[in-house]
């Protein structure tokens, strides 16, 4: 079996990820933007989208979402059958952190669960959290960004809306921000170019089901689902 490079380095970045964690819900990495794990993962995104397989995020039970403009991403889970081996780098890469986070926090992380998505010009993702008292199964939120250069006036930008005013994080290739799903409400601004992204979430219980193939769900306009 390849092995599969890490994302953090050593124990410091994590100690410092875990005390950021317990002292404020959040915290923002920079990782080298040439990292072959990013850069599979950046081509890997592109590809997808070139080949159709990014769907709308509002399938199923997300529909009420897209057609009332609250969303507008694109995704692709990232155990689907047709992501390749950059997907599943990632994906290792991801239980190595939360390995990594189980044994710094008490957060009774479980399971993985990951997707690339993509915001096409013009589109973000209303204001929200990822978990919450109906679905609490969200625990810690992981987003990392997959674009090259990009320019300073090109929106996208990740909004975070702490006690303490608003904190925007811009989608640069390797920025990678985690925060806790119940507590940190976040949108995502308009972009004025293509974004990608992969978005990850540690769960506290496993899945029930795989993602792919992707259960049949109730269309549900009227709820605000979340991710
Ligand atoms: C999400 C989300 C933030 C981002 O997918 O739930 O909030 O910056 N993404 O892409
Ligand atoms: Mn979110």
């Amino acid at each position: 079996m390849r092995s599969t490079p890490s994302l953090l380095h050593g124990d410091t970045p994590l100690d410092e990820v875990a005390a950021d964690l317990r002292r404020r819900d959040w915290t923002v990495l920079a990782i080298d933007p040439a990292h072959p794990l990013l850069l599979g993962a950046a081509a890997e995104a592109r590809n997808h989208l070139l080949a159709h397989r990014l769907r709308p995020a509002s399938t199923g039970r997300d529909d009420g979402l897209r057609l009332a403009g609250l969303r507008g991403d694109d995704t692709l889970w990232l155990d689907d059958p047709a992501c390749g081996t950059a997907a599943a780098d990632l994906l290792q890469a991801f239980e190595q952190l939360r390995r990594g986070l189980n044994e710094r926090l008490t957060l009774g992380l479980a399971h993985v669960e990951a997707h690339f998505a993509h915001y096409p010009v013009g589109t973000g993702y209303a204001r929200h959290r990822d978990s919450f008292q109906r679905d609490d199964a969200r625990v810690l939120s992981l987003v990392l960004y997959l674009n090259h250069g990009w320019p300073s006036d090109g929106g996208g930008a990740l909004r975070l809306h702490l006690p303490t005013g608003c904190r925007d994080i811009a989608p640069a290739q390797g920025t990678l921000a985690l925060f806790l799903s119940a507590d940190v409400e976040h949108e995502v601004m308009p972009a004025t170019q293509a974004r990608f992204s992969v978005s990850a979430w540690f769960r506290q219980r496993p899945q029930p089901v795989q993602h792919s193939p992707r259960p049949a769900r109730p269309a549900a306009p009227t709820a605000f689902h979340p991710a």
